[in-house]
């Protein structure tokens, strides 16, 4: 008969101890840990598979032609840098009902067009499952779906398909019968991940794994899953908004600086190509006092977004600072810079900034769109709309160079802006724009540059 032991696992971190106890030591998260059942030795514990190919020079390896093949969307495609690798285990993540389920079989409809796909559904019927593919218009004969939570039989339908993909929805709802404990706990989604790391590797199976988000935007289960698989991606957005991102944390084949941006539309997921267009499409003409637009950058693109400040009288006896989309401290920061430098004083003023569509900014670059939105609705002074602002703010008031400036300035040009301020330090030549280039160094000069000189001096 197989042994069991007992052993009390942190949710959080998975850290093990054979107590319990209140606190974890290694997370420090208090009443996470709880006590889990395993049996012993019936599944192998590592992450070696059968392979009984002998050591070689790595000059003698032989790389097979096609290592990667592509998803069908070409966002997809850049945020895994240039496609899924054969064999590797990628692990997609976001939040409940931000669109997991579609984007794969979205994908898995392209992919089946070349290859067997294998996808498993352990929260959905296949019927369920149907309805969705319906409205997605997804109908590939290669594409197999298959409804089961318990893994042992997802293993009898691997032998018995062959695919060449396998998508498991969600690694969170499915459990192996060779531990006792529930479905989601820290040992089943281990044991699970393992195996599947053990198919994919030895079977050369491509798995796509999906992974469900706790309240605090991390994957549920223990870190050690985001260790074991090949590429952890982050499927985000508002979803209130209809525009979506994917964003690759951790890629073994490629860069993580790449994002693809979707939109959410009725019958599935579309591309979004050109970014700042849906990002500005809702922009008013009339501008009032405190819109700005930036240049900021999404992975390596440059993406111009619409900021908006709103200053007024307060009715607290300290003022309220409320941000939407960047980081409360730098707020303090610019707002700091602003009545030291600029003599601005925003002592009795509530101050609230917010980056319009959700998007979250934390880039040094929007420094100056934010300072500059904030100093014009103080003084209720608009900035003219066809301006774009780029900059990072110092201490001192200086006006520092940002990384991309070309790609920043061009993707403005693009979209017609006739102006742009950027920090005299990038040392732009205006020969090779069709867009004014405004170079400044100082905060002052950038008020300056976008209002009425004498509007501007009534800041001081
Ligand atoms: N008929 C529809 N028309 C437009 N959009 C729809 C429609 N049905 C669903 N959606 C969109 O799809 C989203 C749900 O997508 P999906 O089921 O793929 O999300 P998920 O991330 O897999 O969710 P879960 O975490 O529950 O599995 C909804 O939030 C909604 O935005
Ligand atoms: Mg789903």
């Amino acid at each position: 008969m197989a042994k069991t032991k007992t052993k009390w696992i942190c949710q959080e971190c998975g850290y093990e101890t054979i107590k319990y106890i209140g606190k974890c030591p290694d997370c420090g998260a208090w009443g996470t840990i709880t006590e889990e059942i395993e049996t012993d030795n019936l599944i192998p514990n590592s992450t070696i598979t059968d392979n009984t190919e002998p050591a070689c020079p790595i000059n003698s390896v032989q790389l097979s032609q096609s290592i990667r093949f592509t998803t069908g969307l070409s966002e997809f495609d850049r945020t895994l840098g240039g496609g899924f690798v054969q064999g590797s285990i990628v692990l997609i993540a976001g939040d409940p009902g931000i669109g997991k389920s579609t984007i794969l079989l979205q994908t898995s409809n392209s992919i089946a067009k070349n290859q067997k796909v294998l996808y498993v559904s352990a929260e959905e019927s296949v019927s369920q499952v149907k309805l969705r593919a319906q409205r997605l218009n997804v109908d590939a004969p290669s594409l197999f779906v298959y409804s089961q939570s318990n893994f042992e039989l997802i293993k009898q339908q691997i032998k018995e398909v062959q695919p060449d993909v396998l998508i498991i929805d969600s690694i969170q709802a499915v459990y192996t019968q060779n531990i006792t404990s529930s479905p989601g706990s820290v040992s089943q989604i281990r044991e699970c991940t393992n195996e599947l790391m053990n198919i994919a590797k030895s079977q050369n199976i491509t798995v796509i794994v999906v992974g469900h988000v706790t309240k605090d935007g991390t994957i549920a289960g223990p870190k050690v899953l985001e260790h074991m698989v090949d590429t952890v991606i982050y499927f985000e957005g508002d979803r209130y908004k209809s525009y979506r991102i994917l964003r690759s944390i951790k890629n073994r084949f490629g860069n993580t600086s790449e994002v693809g941006i979707f939109e959410m539309c009725d019958n599935g997921l579309k591309e979004v190509l050109n970014p700042s267009e849906l990002f500005l499409h809702e922009r008013e003409k009339n501008i009032t006092s405190g819109n700005i637009v930036i240049a900021a950058k999404e992975g390596i693109r440059p993406v111009l977004i619409e900021l908006q400040a709103l200053v007024g009288q307060t009715s607290y006896p300290s003022p309220r600072r409320v941000v939407n989309g960047i980081d409360y401290n730098r707020l303090l920061q610019i707002l700091a810079v602003l009545e030291k430098r600029i003599g601005l004083n925003l002592s009795k003023l509530d101050v609230y900034v917010n980056v319009i569509g959700g998007i979250d900014i934390d880039e040094p670059a929007a420094d100056l769109g934010i300072a500059l939105a904030v100093a014009t609705c103080a003084r209720d002074v608009i900035v003219s709309p066809d301006t774009v602002i780029i900059g990072e703010v110092g201490l001192s008031g200086e006006i520092r160079n940002v990384s991309s400036i070309e790609n920043r300035v061009k993707e403005s040009e693009k979209l017609g802006f006739k102006k742009v301020i950027v920090p005299a330090a990038s040392h732009l030549n205006q020969k090779d724009f069709n867009i004014e280039i405004i170079p400044v160094k100082r905060l002052m000069d950038a008020i300056c540059a976008c209002v009425h000189k004498e509007e501007a001096l009534l800041t001081k």
